[in-house]
């Protein structure tokens, strides 16, 4: 099946066609600035316009940076506070005039990986992590979601919430080079190590496609690999996500 895909993140809304049956893009990837601040309003009109680009009236299947309830965004840590309470899907839905399914971003991104990509097949607990504006969480076992983890916000020893001290916007704030961000990420990974115990650890984001410059600072026990899709398999986890939500 055929559907838009939609990774909304912290600094770019990005968009394609997806081939739900393989996990393909259709189309060349359309990426639009996040619009700041990035309130309901703002990012529906945005959503409006991908859709347009796309001459597109089928499902669209959104990964969206807050955990998601049911539909209801519950947090805003890189988006604008107006999104807690609302109901997303039927917001972004009614502003597009498409049928629009919501999902958290990394929950779908791990989809992705889980069906076609570095977790298919894979029994056992996997942690993806996506490295972006925020970091990301989704947790597997034996292939089964739990989703909402917001494992970016737990604080480190050093008193710092994760996502504030190793996120691929902290490495470009600060200008860290990749081996120093490799040390602080590599920080948050042994902390989640030490709290979950992974059996395999899956890196989606920009910085997952340069996991080569800073693969000698992690230490982890559990292999640490890139997404396959690197930071597309939000796209294609999104149109995923969508295509398990429409009735049968
Ligand atoms: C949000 C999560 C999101 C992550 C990556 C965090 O700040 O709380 O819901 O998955 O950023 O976008």
């Amino acid at each position: 099946m055929k559907i838009l895909g939609v990774d909304v993140g912290g600094s770019g809304i990005k968009g394609a066609i997806v081939d739900t049956e393989t996990g393909e893009l259709l189309t060349e990837r359309v990426r639009i600035q996040t619009p700041q601040p990035a309130t309901p309003e703002a990012v529906g009109l945005t959503l409006r316009q991908l859709v347009q680009q796309h001459d597109w009236n089928g499902p669209v299947g959104i990964g969206f940076p807050a955990a998601i309830q049911h539909g209801i965004a519950r947090t805003a840590a890189n988006i604008d506070s107006a999104f807690i309470g609302l109901s997303v899907a039927d917001y972004f839905s009614e502003q597009t005039g498409c049928p629009c399914f919501v999902a958290n971003d990394a929950d779908v991104a791990g989809m992705a990986e889980m069906r076609f990509g570095a977790g298919k097949d894979h029994r056992g607990v996997v942690l993806i992590v996506t490295i972006g504006t925020g970091l990301g969480t989704a947790f597997f076992t034996n292939g089964q979601l739990l989703p909402n983890t917001e494992l970016g916000h737990i604080y480190l020893k050093n008193g710092m919430e994760a996502e504030h001290y190793a996120s691929e916007a902290v490495r470009d704030a600060e200008g860290l080079k990749w081996k120093q961000w490799g040390e602080r990420f590599n920080r948050y990974l042994t902390t989640m190590e030490a709290l979950f115990w992974p059996d395999l650890v899956i890196l989606g984001g920009g910085a997952s496609a340069k996991l080569e410059k800073y693969a000698a600072q992690i230490t982890v026990r559990a292999p640490v690999v890139a997404a396959s899709f690197l930071n597309q398999a939000g796209i294609v986890g999104a149109a995923l996500y969508s295509e398990s939500q429409l009735p049968r």
